[in-house]
């Protein structure tokens, strides 16, 4: 089953609703593009590729439950939808990069209201289907650099669940997997929404891939100790000279990785490389709320003092020093990054 994908009969986008694994899994029915933007900070669907095809579907919500009589009002309305929809998270740049693919692929021939309805929901299904062929092949060329008996430290979900379907860094793990390499994962729980231990040890369950759950903050034991032999994540943006923006602890556990010799690659469909940034420090870091961290809870007893503050960044920066390569599906891109980057990135541009 698809992470996020439209309901042809109802006219409606669907979405498993990440918040309540690995409980309860139960889908999320959407017919308003405003309960999208919503969905999306409040991480009923999260991960970048995901949010992207969400957000694409969510224009054509916009399209679709538009009463717009004209092309030019229609138009408009989307205009105000992107707008919204861009705001609901800011460090993923495929969020932008898939509003930016529908509404500048409207072909210049399109003057017909129903006819930019149709088109706009097109363009995202589009989006959603090729997220998982290039899923593949960004798995098949990650895939190589695995060997039979690997232990890898895995941060955050980078797999189905935080994209269409398949994944990024899980994706390269899963195919490894399916070839027959013996492969075992040390799960970072990845505070403080515990993706790692929610979502990415779930995934692992049902491929039936050996892991164990691990503190984050126990991932520089297991490197220094030489139990480790690749740390493979994700990322939510890369700027041009290779520094990647990915959920915050990557920075922590690819200092210990290069610290112990330990290649660590970041696995990402070319649509995260943002290459108008030169640097990681110009991406926006996303500050969450202070309950995220607060209202922690063990025992049924809330674990920080009452009126104790927090600080919740969502991301860090790793800089392009400490990342042995990224694995996108035009191929394993090395340093020097500002030269090899641009290579991989094919830009689409529809007649
Ligand atoms: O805050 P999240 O859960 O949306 O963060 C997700 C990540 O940081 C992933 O590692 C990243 O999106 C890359 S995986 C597709």
């Amino acid at each position: 089953m698809r992470t996020v994908f439209w309901d042809y009969n109802s006219n409606q986008l669907n979405m498993i609703d990440q918040r309540l694994l690995p409980s309860t899994f139960e889908i999320a029915v959407f017919d308003d593009y405003h309960n999208v933007a919503k969905a999306i900070t409040d991480m009923v669907v999260r991960g970048a590729p995901a949010i992207g095809a969400a957000a694409a579907f969510g224009l054509a919500l916009a399209a679709i439950k538009s009463k717009a009589t004209s092309f030019e009002e229609l138009r408009r309305e989307l205009n105000t939808a992107a707008d919204l929809l861009l705001q609901s998270r800011p460090t993923a740049i495929n969020l932008h990069w898939a509003i930016h693919r529908v509404l500048s692929h409207i072909p210049g021939s399109c003057n017909d209201v129903d006819e930019l309805r149709q088109f706009i929901l097109n363009e995202a299904q589009a989006i959603a289907d090729e997220d998982i062929e290039i899923n593949k092949r960004m798995a098949k060329n990650g895939a190589q650099l695995i060997q039979d008996g690997d232990t890898i430290i895995h941060h955050c979900n980078t797999g189905a669940l935080a994209t269409v379907d398949w994944g990024t860094a899980l994706g390269v793990i899963r195919m490894a997997h399916d070839q027959g390499k013996h492969i075992h994962v040390l799960v970072d729980e990845t505070r403080p929404r515990l993706q790692g231990a929610r979502l990415t040890a779930w995934e692992l369950s049902q491929y039936k891939i050996p892991y164990d759950i691990i503190t984050d903050n126990a991932a520089g034991y297991f490197l220094h100790s030489g139990q480790v032999q690749k740390v493979l994540f994700g990322a939510d943006r890369v700027a041009s000279n290779g520094d990647v923006a990915n959920k915050i602890g990557t920075y922590m556990l690819a200092l210990a990785a290069f610290d112990n010799n330990v290649p660590a690659f970041s696995v990402v469909p070319t649509s995260t490389i943002d290459l108008s940034l030169n640097t990681g420090n110009l991406i926006p870091i996303e500050e969450r709320p202070q309950a995220e961290v607060l209202d922690i809870t063990i025992a049924e007893r809330k674990v920080s003092p009452e009126g104790a503050t927090a600080k919740n960044p969502a991301f860090d920066i790793t800089p392009n020093r400490l990342i042995t390569g990224i694995i996108t599906e035009n191929g394993i891109v090395y340093p020097p990054y500002d030269e090899n980057l641009q290579k991989v990135v094919i830009t689409t541009t529809k007649p």
